[in-house]
């Protein structure tokens, strides 16, 4: 009986789904000389082990346990990828198959694409004009079109401008009226979606109405163990208000926040921009009769 050569290569196989378990089939296989297609639906390989943080039951990192397998596929000169593909048929005989593909579109240039997330920022259907209620027009009151105008153009040649003019709209507004974001969007061709993504990931700025105080109760562990739930609980009952909520009359907004950056005031409460340290809860009437009469 003739001996194989060691390194022959002796055919080639499909792997349908490039979860962890078809990653792990198709490295074995190209590692043992077969040449490997290695097909998922989806638009890249990793499977649910991609999304999870820890794998039962030794509770290993998944991402330590996919990452090196991932690199590996994308290295290996006898593993094809086919993604965004679904089996459509398969005949033939074991040893000689024939496999049809559906593939989907990707509507990318893959051997030109670097990932570097260009095109979402400036795809031109996002940076359409969205209609605001039906209509396709967005209109702001004159003098608020006037102030929004001004403060772009203040920034809108300065590096990173959108934060800049996002501070300013704050200070001017005290949140950002959904209208005055599509407009921001508009005029600086800038995709809502980034802006929002901004907007909404600082706690200083908000996308609802806020009243003239701002009373951040830090629930930061230093200050929960020294017992700013108490304090919440007595500026709730003293303002009539839960958190998040502002009064009728648009002077308090409670909030809480995780560490105010002076854990040894702890608890510490900051309204605007001053600290209020080692707060008892006897001393937070007098604080919100304080604001109140600062008109
Ligand atoms: S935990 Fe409250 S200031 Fe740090």
């Amino acid at each position: 009986m003739n001996e194989e050569p060691q390194n022959k290569k002796i055919g080639a196989a499909l792997v349908v789904g490039a979860g962890i378990g078809g990653m792990q089939t198709a490295l074995d296989l190209a590692e043992s000389g077969i040449k490997v297609y290695l097909a998922d639906s989806k638009p890249s390989i990793g499977g649910v082990m991609a999304q999870l943080d820890k794998t039962f039951p030794t509770n290993d990192c998944a991402m330590c346990t996919i990452a090196p397998r991932l690199v590996a596929i994308g290295r290996h000169k006898d593993i094809e990828l086919i993604t965004l593909s679904t089996l459509k048929n398969i005949h033939g005989d074991p040893g000689n198959f024939r496999v049809t593909l559906h593939k989907k579109a990707r509507y990318i240039d893959e051997t030109a694409c670097t990932g570097c997330g260009s095109c979402v920022a400036n795809c031109p259907v996002r940076l359409k004009p969205q209609p605001l209620n039906g209509e396709s027009i967005i209109q702001l009151a004159p003098e608020v079109k006037e102030r929004v105008d001004q403060i772009i153009g203040e920034h809108r040649h300065r590096r990173g401008p959108l934060m800049l003019v996002l501070q300013s709209l704050n200070a001017a507004y005290n949140y950002f009226p959904e209208d005055v974001l599509r407009y921001v969007a508009l005029e600086m061709r800038i995709p809502l979606t980034q802006i929002l993504r901004v907007a909404t990931f600082y706690n200083a700025f908000s996308l609802k109405p806020r009243g003239k105080h701002l009373v951040n109760v830090c629930m930061g562990t230093t200050c929960y163990v020294r017992g700013s739930e108490r304090l919440m609980d007595k500026f709730s009952d003293a303002l009539e208000i839960k958190l998040d909520e502002t009064t009728r009359d648009m002077q308090f907004t409670l909030k809480s926040v995780r560490c105010i950056g002076c854990c040894g005031l702890a608890p510490a409460v900051m309204v605007g921009e001053q600290v209020f340290g080692k707060l008892t809860a006897r001393e937070v009437p007098g604080i919100i009769q304080k604001y109140r009469t600062v008109t």
